[in-house]
């Protein structure tokens, strides 16, 4: 079964170097995942892929069924979550176009299923929430392509749907360097069970701080353009994953115990 997991955020719908094996659609104790898992291959490479809206967008931020997504991943022996997903820019050298490969959060998120431990008190430690493994390969391989990359960025995660207002922009700008709608809890939810956690994200808009006030359409508009440059990414980043990293990810989760307890 495949030891990586792609979950495709807005604009990543028609991987066309995804070549589909069979769909899986578990049910899992959280209920169904966004949409059936696909199993196929990239480059050779097999891999779990996720919408993580569906198929038909029908699921938006606060409402992703995170907690059955990351569960049905994880029992299907996914080590690697690799998160794709569109941001918008709180800095100027962070322009639209540009890959983000995260590496901290800030939740200003509100309403959400943040753990799988609503019973008993889990304290996990989180100090580098990204897989600093898993960061290295994508930064070399950005690199290797040439493409506008910035290891390390501060993702700021908001409720949505709504974008922000032009006084949040400003707010978040001096916390972070981009913002999104989905990172939390996801992120969190890897690492209480042990996975490794990557975000891939592509900048789409300068937010509202800038000059022009941010629309799905220039979202998607942008998401479109890069989305050859996001899968050519994956497509030689993923061969490069192997079972020799030496980060502490899994380490986290079992040292406070919440692999012992999610079955
Ligand atoms: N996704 C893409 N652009 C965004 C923005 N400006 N705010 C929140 N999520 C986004």
């Amino acid at each position: 079964m495949p030891k990586i997991a792609l979950i495709g955020g807005s604009g990543i719908y028609n991987p066309d170097n995804f070549e589909l094996i069979e769909e899986v659609f578990p049910d899992t104790p959280y209920g169904k995942p966004s949409d059936p898992i696909m199993i196929g291959k990239i480059n050779g490479v097999e891999v779990a892929f996720l919408f993580r809206h569906g198929k038909q967008h029908q699921h938006p931020p606060s409402s992703v069924p995170y907690r059955a997504n990351m569960y049905a991943l994880w029992k299907l022996g996914c080590k690697y979550i690799i998160s794709a997903c569109a941001v918008g820019s709180l800095q100027e050298e962070y322009r639209p176009g540009d890959l983000v490969i995260a590496d901290q959060f800030i939740d200003w998120t509100k309403k959400r299923d943040y753990t799988y431990f609503m019973d008993k008190t889990v304290h996990m430690s989180m100090p580098d929430p990204c897989c600093p493994y898993l960061n290295q390969i994508f930064a070399e391989t950005a690199e290797e392509m040439k493409i506008p990359y910035h290891v390390g960025g501060t993702y700021i995660c908001i409720e949505g749907p709504r974008f922000s207002n032009r006084a949040e922009s400003r707010m978040f700008r001096q916390f972070g360097d981009i913002v999104g709608m989905t990172m939390v809890p996801e992120c969190q939810l890897a690492r209480e069970l042990g996975m490794c956690y990557c975000s891939l994200a592509t900048v789409t808009d300068y937010d509202c701080w800038k000059d022009e006030d941010v629309t799905i359409d220039m979202v998607m508009k942008i998401m479109a353009e890069c989305l050859d440059k996001v899968l050519r990414l994956l497509e030689l980043g993923l061969p490069k994953i192997k079972d020799e990293s030496t980060c502490h990810c899994i380490e986290s989760a079992k040292g406070c115990g919440s692999l012992d307890e999610i079955q």
